[in-house]
């Protein structure tokens, strides 16, 4: 008897914790005798071009990989199905909607559904494909854990984890040099790695774009820091921060990706500490990619793992053009158009930022 044939791709920027959604699916699948699992390699990369990149996850394709990062059948960023980047005779380029043609393309290579798991740009891929009549079931993923409809994505612990641990490596520079210390973590336009990290590591002031900051309500409490005699002082600036009266800072974007690349705001910082007169020494840390790699936390293994096998069963039942999520700490589904209209921002007013304002952390607000 032929198996039915089920494809995952993963999409976007990669994440601690994909490899675990991958084997959760496996498993679970294999408990099924009539189904089959293929990965595309980089997203749907694995199927627009000729020859076709498909892996075939099996139990052993995927034997201890829920503790590696990244993703065994990689990811992009590139090539969105919905704007595909088409060359034209007279060399210039234009955008094409393949996604009618893609999800005719699954179909005719006899996949019955497919298993998406991706951040928002992934999920409107998703929620395009199942438009077209491809059943779909969404997973969501990002460190960032800005998506409304889920309690956490899976990868944010563990980025939090890592500037965590970056973080007080540099509280004992800060204490031994009686400098200001700028760690400046990811996130895009939602604050949370730095404010969990700013909570768990002591800092004494965190900066997110949820709260534009006074830069000399900034300087202050740094004063107050060198006045009371302690005489150091650690920041996480999220790399979305901006100040009151500034900007975002940002590079240009890439094709197929956000309209602008966010980096450098601990260096903007920095400057304007200078402006605003602390004369302290003062230093910047990028933390960047670092957040993205490594071995998932347990958390994230865990969540990672019970979404694989979640989205596996919504295959089985049928439920598709939805998004697996963990909602007020119950694993259910949410129609991915109700999952991609929440973006889940930091409440200024709610009580993670009012702790940290408890614990004496600074918004310079
Ligand atoms: O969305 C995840 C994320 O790591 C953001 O925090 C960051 O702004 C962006 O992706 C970086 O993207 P890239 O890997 O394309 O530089």
């Amino acid at each position: 008897m032929s198996k039915k044939k089920l494809l995952v791709a993963t999409g976007g920027g990669d994440c601690p914790g994909l490899n675990a959604v991958i084997r959760g699916i496996v498993k679970r699948a294999s408990a099924e005798t009539d189904w089959e699992v293929w990965g595309s390699m980089e997203a749907f990369n694995g199927i627009m071009h000729e020859p076709l990149r498909l892996k075939r996850l099996d139990d052993a394709a995927v034997a201890g990989i829920h503790v590696r990062g990244g993703t065994i059948i990689q990811t992009t960023n590139k090539g969105n199905p919905m704007k595909y980047p088409e060359r034209q005779a007279d060399g210039s380029t234009r955008e094409t909607n393949r996604i009618p043609w893609l999800a005719g393309r699954m179909k005719e290579l006899g996949f019955e559904a497919v298993v998406n798991i991706g951040g928002d740009g992934s999920q409107a891929i998703s929620q395009a494909l199942f438009e077209a009549g491809m059943p779909v079931v969404g997973v969501p993923k990002t460190i960032d854990n800005d998506l409304g409809s889920t309690d956490f994505t899976f990868g944010f612990q563990t980025a939090v984890q890592t500037a965590s641990d970056a973080f007080d490596r540099l509280v004992t520079t800060a204490d031994s040099h009686h400098r200001v210390m700028i760690m400046e973590v990811m996130g895009r336009d939602a604050g949370w790695i730095a404010l969990y990290t700013a909570i768990s590591g002591g800092a004494e002031v965190c900066l997110i774009p949820e709260i534009p900051y006074d830069i000399n309500i900034v300087a202050d409490r740094i004063r107050e820091r060198y006045d009371d005699g302690r005489g150091f002082v650690n920041i996480v600036v999220a790399e979305g921060a901006f100040a009151k009266e500034g900007s975002v800072t940002a590079g240009k974007g890439e094709e197929g990706r956000h309209a602008v690349r966010l980096g450098g705001v601990a260096y903007t910082l920095s400057q304007q500490l200078r402006d605003a007169g602390i004369e302290a020494d003062i230093r910047e840390t990028v933390l960047g990619h670092v957040q993205r790699g490594g071995t998932p936390v347990a958390y994230d293994r865990v969540l990672a793992s019970v979404f694989g096998v979640q989205a596996f069963e919504a295959v089985l039942n049928g439920n598709f053009g939805t998004l697996i999520v963990l909602k007020e700490n119950k694993f259910t589904t949410v129609p991915i158009p109700e999952a991609l209209s929440e973006y889940n921002y930091v409440k200024p007013g709610g009580d993670l930022v009012k702790a940290a304002k408890g614990l004496g952390i600074s918004f310079g607000d």
